[in-house]
């Protein structure tokens, strides 16, 4: 490629390294600074010196496999665009359903309180906070650059009702009742071969992997969230497309009451929750 490369010409030598398109077009769109669409509507804009060594230098990112979102510094969730760099996780399209059921889930009444466990980027409480703009949400993480990304994230996009606290789980946090726990923590057991490929190798361990069977942070939270939930408090938990079972006789186990589970876009097993049981003194 020279001096005079066009964008076409540039989409076709990316092409010859990367094979999905999408991603040579992401890629050129977000140096270009423009969408997508001006490429296909302009194949024949020149670009910069400068701009196509950038181009070279993201595409052999890629090439290595650094994901997409990390190499753009951002990932639509929701209604959102949100940065993500290396020290969150990348949000997913099934965490969507998360925020979805919430939302159909809790009342939609003013002054509700919300807890997000393990926050990363921030995705669940922020697309929960613009939906409900009167709720009051504490999202937690235990990694402080997420933390900070989270609180950016919600910087950008204006929104005010949400605390966020550096804590490992419930420890740092004020004992406050919550109407509804939520959380997309990690589940993924430790030697799980997906955890070495693809996209997944680049991402935070501590985001993905929780002890040998990957349920750990998801019994510690099923426990402690009675002390956090108010009487009727609703907690709602995202899971691996196996793990329905266990996690439903655990809360089950701790007398949970109206257990659930809900599938996502691709029909599977994704989110389960129940109501907090009544402890012996209420
Ligand atoms: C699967 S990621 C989910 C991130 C974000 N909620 C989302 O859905 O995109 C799990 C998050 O839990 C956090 N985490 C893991 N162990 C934790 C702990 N002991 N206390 C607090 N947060 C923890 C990780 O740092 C990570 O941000």
């Amino acid at each position: 490629m020279n001096r005079c490369t066009s964008v076409f010409e540039a989409l076709a030598q990316a092409r010859s390294h990367i094979d999905a398109r999408i991603e040579t077009e992401i890629l050129l769109a977000h140096i270009l600074k423009k969408d997508r669409a001006f490429l296909f509507a302009h194949p024949e804009a020149k670009l910069s010196p400068a701009e196509l060594a950038h181009y070279q230098v993201l595409i052999a990112e890629r090439v290595k496999g650094m994901p997409i979102a990390y190499i753009i510094g951002y990932r639509p969730f929701w209604s959102l665009t949100l940065k993500v760099t290396p020290d969150t996780l990348i949000p997913r399209h099934e965490t969507e359903r998360l925020v979805e059921i919430a939302l159909e889930s809790i009342p939609n009444e003013p002054h509700q309180t919300l807890l997000d466990l393990g926050t990363g980027s921030g995705a669940v409480a922020l697309a929960i906070a613009k939906e409900r703009p009167t709720w009051m949400i504490d999202a937690t993480d235990f990694c402080p650059k997420a933390l900070e990304v989270a609180q950016e994230n919600a910087r950008r996009h204006n929104i005010t009702n949400i605390h966020f606290y550096l804590s490992d789980w419930f420890l740092q946090l004020p004992l406050n009742r919550y109407h509804a726990i939520v959380s997309n923590p990690p589940y993924i057991p430790i030697h799980d071969e997906h955890i070495s490929q693809g996209d997944v190798r680049f991402e935070p361990q501590s985001a993905l992997v929780s002890g040998e069977d990957g349920l750990e942070s998801i019994r510690h939270i099923i426990k402690y969230s009675v002390d956090f939930l108010h009487p009727e408090g609703l907690l709602l938990l995202e899971h691996g497309y196996c793990q329905k079972n266990k996690i439903m006789s655990i809360l089950s186990q701790l007398g949970y009451q109206n257990i659930k589970c809900w599938k996502d876009y691709l029909g599977h097993d994704r989110v389960s929750g129940g109501i907090r049981p009544i402890t012996p003194n209420e």
